[in-house]
């Protein structure tokens, strides 16, 4: 794997690749990730990851300096995955000036969910990886579902800019207990690790009622957030939505494939999950 930290080094070892397959990430790699990668290679010639902790995408008071930074142990897993590139560029060689033409989503995208808890959030993550397409120029990208979301505004991204580039979704991966793997789960405290696979369980339970007929979504994002409470949790959310755009479902007539979103603080670590329904 050869490992560029600069764009113009990538750019020179890109030219010929044949179909680039893109996997940006923030590193602090897990299966999830790894899962992501061997996807990528059945998809193109060429895979490159990227690996870059974004400052844009973190609001201040949230985890950015302590986000955590493993590059060594990464590079290790991206080889065993069979990664071709690795981008892993400085913050002076991403944004040598501060960067002040941002992509942003449209509010009932990015101000909904995640965005009502993480102002600006959406708007760096489509800063960044719009800067990371045009540095790339992958044909493909990979991005998880664990962050639906981000998959969903960043599909819509590539959608209204016609960016020639197919995004392709990965699952989310998960430990045996439930909990599904984030590099955040490194906060948690033996306690707290313990306790976390609820959130999934919540999820289970809320999606197995939905299937069952229950249509009082707003009595079961309640009762989910009720239960997490009861259990030491700061919930921000549990919410039923549409898949296609996270809107709230009709309250009648056919339904439309939902998901079910939650986030949730335990201790001071801030979980996030979903299960499609
Ligand atoms: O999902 C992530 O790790 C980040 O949000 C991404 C897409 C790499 C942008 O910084």
């Amino acid at each position: 794997m050869q490992i560029h930290p600069t764009i113009a080094g990538l750019r020179a070892a890109l030219k010929d690749a044949g179909r680039i397959v893109f996997v940006p990430t923030m590193g602090n790699l897990h299966d999830g990730h790894i899962t992501l990668m061997r996807k990528a290679r059945a998809h193109g010639d060429c895979v490159v990851a990227s690996i870059f902790v974004n400052r844009l995408q973190f609001r201040p008071g949230e985890d950015f300096e302590k986000y955590p930074r493993t590059l060594e142990a990464d590079c290790e897993k991206l080889v065993a995955a069979g990664v071709d590139h690795l981008f892993a560029p400085s913050e002076e060689e991403l944004y040598p000036t501060p960067q002040r033409y941002l992509v942003e989503p449209p509010v009932e995208h990015a101000n909904i969910l995640e965005g009502e808890f993480r102002p600006g959030h959406f708007r760096g993550v489509a800063t960044v990886v719009m800067k990371l397409f045009s540095i790339v120029q992958p044909q493909a990208a990979l991005f998880g579902k664990k962050d639906y979301q981000q998959f969903m505004v960043l599909s819509a991204m590539v959608r209204e800019f016609a960016l020639p580039i197919e995004v392709i979704p990965g699952e989310t991966v998960r430990a045996p207990d439930g909990l599904a793997l984030s590099s955040r789960n490194g906060y948690l405290s033996p306690a707290e690790r313990a306790e976390a696979p609820r959130l999934y369980r919540i999820l289970a339970g809320v999606a197995e009622a939905v299937r069952g007929g229950r249509r009082d979504f707003a009595t079961l994002e309640t009762e989910a957030m009720a239960e997490l409470s009861a259990h030491g949790w700061l919930p921000d959310y549990v919410a039923v939505r549409q898949r296609i755009d996270l809107q709230s479902p009709p309250t009648e007539g056919p339904m439309p494939p939902l998901v079910v979103l939650a986030a949730a603080r335990l201790g001071t670590t801030r979980l996030i999950d979903n299960l499609e329904i």
